[in-house]
């Protein structure tokens, strides 16, 4: 399976810093085509700037960092998924930790989001992971695994959906999950995906947390860990193809 290498940039960058980084990135891209035979890039950047990212686009896809579950009509400051479409989106971040935190998002909205995501031919990427405290008490899977039951929506395949493991306590925080730790989860998740979906072995789980390319390499050693969800790291076009050349 080609490794997913996908850029959060979250709420970063004005709209000369975003074209410089896409630009930057594809630059890199087109010195090194071979690159692609191992690597799917996406992008995702504000949506404010998801127009002017898109006119610069070869061979690096774009997603948005969250949408509406609902259709166009009266939701003042809300993106919907037909929009994302219309503008070049091909995938959607959901259930991201920082919208779970600071948003309240709940499990049932995310997969509103995601059906919504879906019937509009997005890729979903859904986030799953547990907090420090959690993990301290040991409830780690039982937390995946509820997030996986209730946050995906019915219909999810390989072609619409990709999930993220993102232990919360490793994001941003320039602490990673050893490989162990990671090598356990993904296995976890991967047995959760076999069971219950007929590609579940095909599926896409991508590790997010800290990764730089300084610990690419170890973390893409991993089994079933089929990409990665980069954060700081995707906001400097060296990191972020330093990451792609370990896969
Ligand atoms: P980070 O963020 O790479 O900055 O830790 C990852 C994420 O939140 O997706």
């Amino acid at each position: 399976m080609k490794k997913l290498i996908a850029g959060n940039w979250k709420m970063n960058g004005n709209a000369a810093e975003a074209s410089a980084l896409i630009e930057a990135v594809e630059a890199k891209i087109a010195k090194d085509m071979d690159i692609l035979d191992k690597c799917d890039f996406v992008v995702c950047p504000p949506f404010v700037h998801l127009g002017l990212v898109r006119a610069k686009l070869e061979n690096v896809a774009m997603g948005a960092q969250n949408c509406s579950q609902r259709g166009n009509g009266a939701f003042t400051g809300d993106i919907s998924c037909a929009m994302l479409r219309d503008i070049g989106a091909r995938y959607v971040i959901l259930g991201h930790s920082e919208r779970r935190q600071y948003h309240k998002e709940k499990d049932e909205t995310i997969a509103a989001k995601a059906q919504a995501a879906n019937a509009e031919g997005l890729i979903t990427i859904i986030c799953v992971g547990e907090t420090e405290e959690e993990r301290e008490a040991g409830k780690q899977n039982d937390i995946v695994a509820a997030q996986l039951e209730k946050s995906l929506p019915d219909g999810v395949s390989e072609d619409n959906t990709v999930i993220a493991y993102e232990p919360v306590w490793a994001i941003g925080t320039g602490k990673t999950a050893t490989p162990d730790d990671i090598r356990a989860m993904h296995a976890f998740i991967r047995g959760k995906l076999v069971a219950k979906y007929d590609d579940g072995d095909k599926i896409r789980i991508l590790y997010g947390g800290s990764v730089k390319p300084s610990n690419a390499a170890e973390i893409f050693a991993v089994e079933h860990v089929d990409g990665a969800l980069i954060g700081g790291a995707s906001l400097k076009a060296d990191d972020f193809m330093g990451i792609a050349a370990a896969a």
